[in-house]
């Protein structure tokens, strides 16, 4: 796999490997200890959206592989100055580079990356087309919580803004591919015009799904993405569709709570409930080191082994 674009490409079989290779790195991750396996690669990371966690994490990921990380910021950059994207690449790459982790408000950029230069590419999200490395993220952290890989018989319920989501998108093709049965739940205006085709059941009433999960999987309404209002209020909002300390409260004991963050507290989801015993969500967030250092290690050596027991890789020793 010398590129991570979509969850789309990948076959159930590829899918489960990186999960695998991501598990191994777990206990490399919180040990704090740098593995040299990257050690002479350079990694950029180049954001033309905002991020907090996934950028961090890539960002930490190369690092804990030893790589050299050169970070690029729009709005320090001649982007200002009206340079195109096939320029800053073409600019970066001239420098040496053996991966982009690239971030865009548009469709399909990071499988455009790929004419431009000969590194690998990393999609860190483009636009509410796909963002494959948050998908893994949230079947791994499934993957622990289950205590199995396969996810045969969950019943997970994808809540909100569907229609503007790259998260969703990912997380319906992952969450499907292991075998979980997917529900979307948000109203008609925030679901996608078509979903035929999608391996999914649709509903438009949370109450009437929340007691047939296993997982509540809740996702930020896009605004930034959102040029009307497709809803009438947030309080509106928070009455059909937030998962409240109330409807919580109603969850069987086993169901779990996830979020890719960032949260509006008290609006898809009850400040407490994201804190609370049922909620997976600092967990994802921990798992993005190990799942970013699994992507970056598949990425740029391709056909390298390990071992599994989370600690030594061949070919690469903790320093
Ligand atoms: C998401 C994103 O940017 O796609 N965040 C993330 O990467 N964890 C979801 C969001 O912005 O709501």
């Amino acid at each position: 796999m010398k590129h991570l674009l979509a969850i789309e490409d990948l076959s159930p079989e590829a899918l489960l490997e990186l999960l695998r290779v991501s598990q191994s790195f777990v206990g490399v991750a919180a040990a704090g200890t740098k593995a040299p396996a990257l050690a002479g690669k350079t990694v950029v990371s180049l954001f033309y959206e905002d991020s907090t966690r996934t950028r961090l994490s890539f960002e930490s990921a190369a690092r804990r592989l030893s790589a050299d990380v050169m970070n690029f910021s729009v709005s320090s950059s001649s982007v200002k100055k009206g340079e195109s994207i096939k320029d800053t690449v073409q600019t970066i790459d001239a420098m040496g580079v053996d991966a982009f982790v690239v971030r865009h408000a548009s469709v399909g950029t990071a499988h455009r990356l790929r004419d431009y230069t000969d590194a690998s590419i990393l999609n860190a999200g483009d636009g509410a087309h796909e963002h494959p490395t948050q998908a893994l993220i949230d079947c791994l952290t499934l993957q622990q919580h289950l205590g199995r890989t396969d996810f045969t018989g969950v019943r997970i319920a994808i809540v909100g803004d569907i229609n503007h989501s790259r998260v969703a998108r990912s997380n319906v093709l992952a969450f499907t591919k292991l075998g979980a049965e997917v529900t979307l739940v948000a109203p008609p205006t925030l679901l996608p015009p078509v979903v035929d085709g999608w391996p999914v059941h649709v509903s438009h009433s949370l109450d009437d799904v929340l007691p047939k999960v296993d997982v509540v999987y809740l996702l930020r309404v896009q605004s930034e993405r959102i040029g009307e209002a497709l809803y009438p209020s947030v309080s509106e909002y928070v009455n059909r569709y937030g998962l409240t300390s109330e409807r919580a409260r109603r969850l069987d004991q086993h169901v779990v709570v996830m979020h890719p963050g960032p949260m509006n507290r008290g609006v898809e989801v009850a400040a407490d409930v994201a804190d609370g015993s049922r909620s997976l969500i600092l967990r994802q967030v921990a798992n993005g080191i190990p799942v970013r250092m699994a992507a970056l290690f598949t990425a740029l050596l391709p056909g390298s082994s390990f071992d599994t027991d989370g600690v030594s890789f061949e070919g690469v020793r903790n320093v």
